[in-house]
């Protein structure tokens, strides 16, 4: 599904030039479960921001499903990032102002779908997490675990080729975070490829393959079962 071959990136700065990333070669396939580790400021979140369409400023070829990134105009980009990828930030990045419901909502009004099939959707993906009782809530009103279900619910709502979770977890006490980390292995049984950023050794097994990151080099890469 996703290939990276020889990807560099750079940040540049008056003082001084970051070698981010440092020709990274990955190889994706639809149904994995892969975990990130890596020291702060290894370029975990680049990487994974590159993969979620996100940033395309890089050198390399990034082919997602054959077809070159690099060749995509900016809407088409954002179109495929609607339609492709789920994100899963560590501080829950919903809207506050917004009800559990229309937080959900908000990828599926991109794709143009119909009030009533967007209502249909979000029931179906709050009974997923669980959450049906909160539809008209504020996130404000739910504790961290709850709003990263409804964060989850937000990200697969649209039937995501692929999740992207920066460090889901990092924010939750270790219970939450074990259910959290239960579910995403749920939803990766039921055939949806994650690939998620964890600074903790025991989420490692909860995913079939771990990549180590250090200095924006892939250093190691372990298969797991
Ligand atoms: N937008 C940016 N501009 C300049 N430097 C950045 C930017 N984003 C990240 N960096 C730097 O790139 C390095 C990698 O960052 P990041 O990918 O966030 O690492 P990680 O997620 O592994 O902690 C860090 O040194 C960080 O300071
Ligand atoms: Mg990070």
């Amino acid at each position: 599904m996703i290939n990276l071959k020889n990807i560099n990136k750079y940040y540049y700065s008056e003082e001084e030039t970051l070698h981010v990333l440092n020709d990274i070669n990955l190889n994706v396939k639809a149904g994995e479960f892969i975990a990130i580790m890596g020291p702060s400021g290894s370029g975990k979140s680049t990487l994974i921001n590159l993969l979620g369409f996100i940033d395309k400023k890089f050198e390399g070829t990034y082919l997602f499903e054959g077809r070159k990134i690099g060749d995509y105009s900016d809407k088409e980009l954002s179109s495929i990032r609607n339609q492709s990828v789920g994100f899963v930030f560590q501080n829950f990045s919903l809207i506050d102002t917004l009800t559990v419901s229309e937080n959900i909502e908000l990828p599926l009004l991109y794709s143009g779908l119909s009030p009533k099939d967007c209502k249909g959707r979000v029931l179906e993906v709050l009974e997923k997490v669980g959450l049906q009782d909160k539809i008209n809530k504020y996130p404000k009103q739910l504790s961290g675990g709850q709003q990263q279900r409804i964060a989850i619910a937000r990200a697969i709502v649209n039937h995501p080729k692929f999740i992207i979770a920066d460090e889901p977890t990092g924010a939750l006490d270790s219970q939450t975070s074990k259910d959290i980390l239960s579910f995403f292995q749920k939803l990766n049984r039921e055939g949806v490829t994650i690939i998620l950023v964890t600074h903790d050794e025991e989420t490692v097994q909860y995913c079939n393959r771990l990549i180590k990151v250090r200095d924006g080099k892939v250093i190691e890469e372990e298969v797991l079962t």
